[in-house]
């Protein structure tokens, strides 16, 4: 795939950096055919209900743990109750690379990336005009950094500050094969994806229109 955007490692805030490409196209299609059996093993993905009453744009599924808002069960506790599927210990593996990877551009993403032990993916599939207010990752206890994937459709990843919703705030377009990781003095940024580009696909993974992201957690949370 020929990138339009940045092709170098970035550190977008301090301890928030963004790895481009850094899955190649047979990890893609790895993402996009795991993430179909997951949501239909649950019983298909959720559009999580807020407070407010409205449902979120983006369906979600969740993996080791199930969330909504704002917090986490191992059972689908607004769905159909079932048990939340397990974490695949190999995506962690492959996050805790992402990570060590983003610490060599920015130590301040974890004091020690080996240490990263997630044991929660939450599964985004945002279709067509589907966006993510901006908001905080705060529903974990663990102070471990977030690590972001991100297949399909470009999203315009809205990256803030912890003082607030408002500015500074840089507005990184996350192509298919980003990963993106935050910790440290940004693990509880203000973050979300105002849009989705126009038009954007990636020919690796076929016919999926709309963007699939999974950020990988650790909770610090115990049964
Ligand atoms: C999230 O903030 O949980 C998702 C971010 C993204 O879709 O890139
Ligand atoms: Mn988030």
């Amino acid at each position: 795939m020929d990138r339009l955007l940045p092709t170098e490692p970035s550190v977008m805030a301090p301890g928030a950096v963004h790895l481009p490409g850094w899955m190649d196209a047979d990890l893609r299609v790895e993402f996009v055919t795991r993430c179909r059996a997951w949501g239909e093993a649950s019983g298909g993905a959720r559009h999580p209900r807020m407070r407010n009453g409205s449902s979120m744009s983006v369906a979600m599924v969740g993996l080791g743990w199930h969330w909504y808002p704002y917090r986490y069960s191992r059972t689908r506790d607004d769905g159909d109750g079932g048990r939340a599927l397990a974490f695949p210990s190999w995506l962690g593996e492959l996050s805790r690379r992402a990570l060590v990877d983003a610490a060599v551009i920015d130590a301040r993403v974890a004091a020690d990336p080996e240490q990263f032990a997630p044991d929660v993916a939450l599964i985004n599939w945002y279709g067509p005009g589907a966006t993510m207010g901006m908001h905080v990752d705060r529903d974990e206890v663990a102070p471990a950094p977030v690590v972001s994937f991100s297949v399909g459709a470009t999203g315009v990843f809205r990256f803030g500050n912890p003082s607030g919703r408002g500015r500074p705030w840089v507005d990184m377009p996350l192509e298919s094969g980003d990963v993106v990781v935050f910790g440290g003095p940004s693990r509880l940024a203000y973050h979300g994806v105002p849009r989705l580009a126009a038009d954007t696909f990636d020919p690796a993974v076929g016919e999926l229109l709309g963007r699939l992201n999974v950020t990988v957690r650790e909770t610090g949370l115990t049964d």
